[in-house]
């Protein structure tokens, strides 16, 4: 495969009119040579969710966050055990699920997990050559390669298992022109775009984090490593990186092209419980922690995320008033007030800069959550911040009596 495949637009970039250019601007897409890629993964196909209540679910994403509904698949489709739906914003592609028959495994998940990510599902060229090498690896392969079929031609599928109980499913929709995957119908938003508001709030999926236990971080990034080909970023947190209280370890490991990130985290050693122990707890296992959305201007995101009642985490006012701090970001595109007065965090490198945010959590439990990020050249993942961070979220985490 050479370099231009590499470099190819996935099906949903290709339907969101997003370019290459764009795509390296907004998620740090890169350029490499495949040709020593054993598991090459064009891109993000899908983030699927199981949730205790898919269809208001779906209509959040729709409502809140500005997605659009595209497909779907339940009861009066022939699918009798869920509904699942299927929303899109630029190249993302969130499916939320839910169960509809009180025996459905989705249910069984969801008591165990809340609301969370069963599937990072991933866009591939060659589904039986990445599943060759990961079972020679020692993967786990929860589906072998097989072809599922609809009017709109074949999708190759299979699936491999990653951390807790989260998947990775490997698609080849080359052969495909349907809304989602065969047993799916088109189905469109019935709630409208709201006067004035942009088409969309939010354009790629930038990285994925995962939580693991207190010393599996590195069996973790030794399994992307060695199963899927991921090379390591630079990014490193060390046990530095703590507060008074808690503290986290962390490793970024990215796809060939860079478009497929996944930080993992695991509990460093603090004198109280840890923001990462709290999920462990709450998610009852390893499991996805949150899914950054990149966008190409955070300050209307998060003025209308905010507007329709999304809860951010609040940055210490230190924190923008703090003269190393001030020196370290330098210049960036809009004044300091305009990121202060929104909570917005900065962070440099010798590459450029990020501007970044993260909501609270979003279902009941205190697990999942979102960020949004809009990059200016830096391929971090906001290292800076996460002493800031961190002081935010224990004040969270002590009000909710968990610290
Ligand atoms: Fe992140």
């Amino acid at each position: 495969m050479s370099i231009e495949q590499a470099l190819a637009l996935t099906s949903q970039e290709r339907t969101a009119e997003l370019d290459l250019e764009q795509l390296r601007r907004l998620v740090g897409l890169v350029e490499y040579d495949t040709g020593a890629d054993p598991f090459p993964v064009t891109g993000w196909d899908a983030v699927v969710w199981s949730v205790g209540n898919a269809t208001q679910a779906a209509l959040l994403y729709q409502a809140v966050f500005g997605m659009e509904l595209v497909a779907y698949s339940g009861p009066e489709t022939g699918n009798r055990d869920r509904h699942a739906y299927v929303l899109r914003s630029g190249a993302v592609r969130f499916v939320v699920k839910g169960g509809v028959a009180p025996d459905s495994p989705l249910l069984d998940h969801h008591r165990r997990h809340g609301d969370g990510i069963v599937d990072i599902a991933l866009e591939v060229p060659d589904v039986d050559r990445c599943i060759a090498h990961a079972r020679a690896g020692g993967a786990t392969v929860l589906e072998d390669p097989h072809d599922i079929s609809d009017a709109y031609g074949t999708v190759r599928i299979a699936a491999i298992a990653t951390y807790g109980d989260t998947r990775h499913t490997l698609v080849d929709r080359s052969g495909y022109s349907g809304p989602y995957l065969p047993g799916y119908v088109t189905r469109t938003s019935s709630a409208g775009t709201p006067t004035g508001a942009p088409k969309r709030i939010f354009q790629a999926l930038d990285h994925v984090v995962g939580n693991v236990e207190l010393g599996q971080m590195d069996t973790w990034v030794d399994f992307y490593n060695r199963i899927m080909g991921f090379t390591n970023m630079a990014e490193f947190v060390g046990e530095d990186i703590a507060t008074e209280y808690s503290a986290l370890m962390s490793k970024v490991v990215a796809s060939g092209n860079h478009r497929v990130k996944f930080p993992l985290n695991e509990p460093a050693p603090g004198k109280k419980r840890s923001q990462i122990d709290e999920y462990l707890e709450f998610y009852r296992g390893p499991g996805a922690q949150h899914l950054a959305l990149a966008t190409d201007d955070i300050l209307q995101t998060v003025d209308i995320l905010r507007a329709r009642g999304i809860q951010f985490l609040d940055a210490p006012d230190s924190y923008y008033s703090d003269p190393q701090l001030r020196a370290r970001i330098g210049e960036v595109r809009v004044p300091i007030e305009e990121l202060r007065s929104r909570g917005i965090l900065v962070d440099r490198d010798e590459d450029g800069y990020l501007l970044q945010i993260f909501t609270k959590p979003i279902g009941d439990r205190p697990t999942v959550f979102f960020e949004f990020i809009e990059r200016h050249g830096s391929l971090g993942f906001g290292k800076g911040n996460f002493q800031a961070l961190f002081e935010a979220i224990e004040r969270e985490q002590a009000q909710r009596g968990n610290l």
